[in-house]
């Protein structure tokens, strides 16, 4: 029986919570190259974890990403179980195109909050990222395929500074709007805290229902675990999160990987919010990527 303050705590929290894996995506683009076969095997042992969504690749300029050039072969490569999405970052009609060509279950468009950040990493300004991804959405659901939307600096830019919460949120509107099933909020370089986290998301979620707003925190200052707590608080359902913390991001300086998947399934297991992840079998693929790719790679995470 718990007491008053922890009954009230508990039953503001969602029942459960759905995870969106991004270590073969968001981790891998931030490491040096990874063999094929490592990725496949890394996400093929990703889908008997129980997680419903894999990020597996990215359909973005090879110059720009290398480490992700090689995601046409990943998709037809990897054994696909009927209960997950595999999904895929497409910039743009080019990148929905490939995307299509491999059979992506679902795919996610990409913009920023700040005007520095969206210039250096999609090349436009961020009314121009919107335009172009009116397009791709068109495409796809010709094609039945869901749009993800993920914008960036929710909390600070590396280049602009502090981001206005109200240019979150008219912004995650805007991604709703032009069709995105569900906008990913990205504290891309990690230097948010729980109570800029609670102001950004009240402001978002006085223009977006909750049931549509995801979060993605990358670990900079050792933050995003309290992060994530400040959102389950606020009825937040959707979180992003990398297995073994991999990740980064190679247009902001000083990111640092994701959230780590197995914190934050251990931190909603035991606050009783379900995720359906086995988080035995997800420590074992943790210790896959611990022996192959940071031992190989012989960084933690390397920080642009
Ligand atoms: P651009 O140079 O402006 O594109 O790039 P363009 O339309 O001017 O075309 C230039 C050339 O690129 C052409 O080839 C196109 O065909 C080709 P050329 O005629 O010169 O031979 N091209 C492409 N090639 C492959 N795939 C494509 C594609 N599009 C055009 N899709 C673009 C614009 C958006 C494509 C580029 O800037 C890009 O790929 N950026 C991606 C950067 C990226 O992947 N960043 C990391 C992911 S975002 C992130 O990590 C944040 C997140 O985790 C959330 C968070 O933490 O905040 C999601
Ligand atoms: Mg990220």
């Amino acid at each position: 029986m718990t007491g008053g303050y922890a009954h009230s705590l508990s039953s503001a929290l969602p029942k459960s919570v759905k995870i969106v894996e991004v270590g073969p995506r968001d981790g891998l683009q931030n490491e040096k190259a990874v063999p094929l076969e490592v990725k496949v095997e890394l996400i093929n042992q990703l889908s008997k974890t129980g997680l419903a969504h894999i990020e597996s690749g990215a359909f973005v300029l090879a110059k720009k990403i290398p480490q992700m050039a090689d995601s046409d072969l990943v998709f037809q490569h990897i054994q696909r179980k009927a209960n997950v999405s595999y999904s895929a970052l497409t910039p743009n009609l080019k990148g929905l195109e490939q995307a299509i060509a491999s059979n992506v279950d679902e795919v996610a468009v990409f913009t920023s909050a700040s005007e520095s950040f969206c210039q250096r990493n999609i090349n436009c300004s961020i009314a121009e990222s919107l335009e172009r991804f009116k397009p791709v959405i068109a495409l796809a659901n010709e094609h039945s395929i869901p749009v993800r939307g993920y914008l960036s600096c929710v909390i600070d830019c590396p280049y602009d500074g502090a981001t206005d919460p109200e240019v979150v949120a008219n912004l995650a509107k805007q991604m709703l709007d032009i069709g995105c099933y569900e906008v990913s909020l990205g504290d891309t370089i990690g230097t948010g805290t729980p109570l800029r986290v609670a102001t950004m998301l009240e402001t978002v979620l006085t223009h977006c229902p909750k049931q549509h707003i995801a979060v993605h925190f990358h670990d900079t200052y050792g933050q995003a675990i309290a992060n994530i707590y400040q959102a389950l608080l606020m009825g937040i359902s959707t979180i992003d999160s990398s297995v073994a913390g991999l990740g980064g991001c190679p247009y902001a300086k000083g990111a640092s990987g994701n959230v780590a998947t197995e914190d934050v399934v251990y931190l909603c297991e035991g606050i009783g919010v379900e995720t359906g992840v086995d988080i035995s079998m997800l420590n074992k693929v943790k210790n896959y990527v611990l022996n192959t790719i940071k031992q190989e790679n012989n960084v933690s995470c390397r920080t642009s």
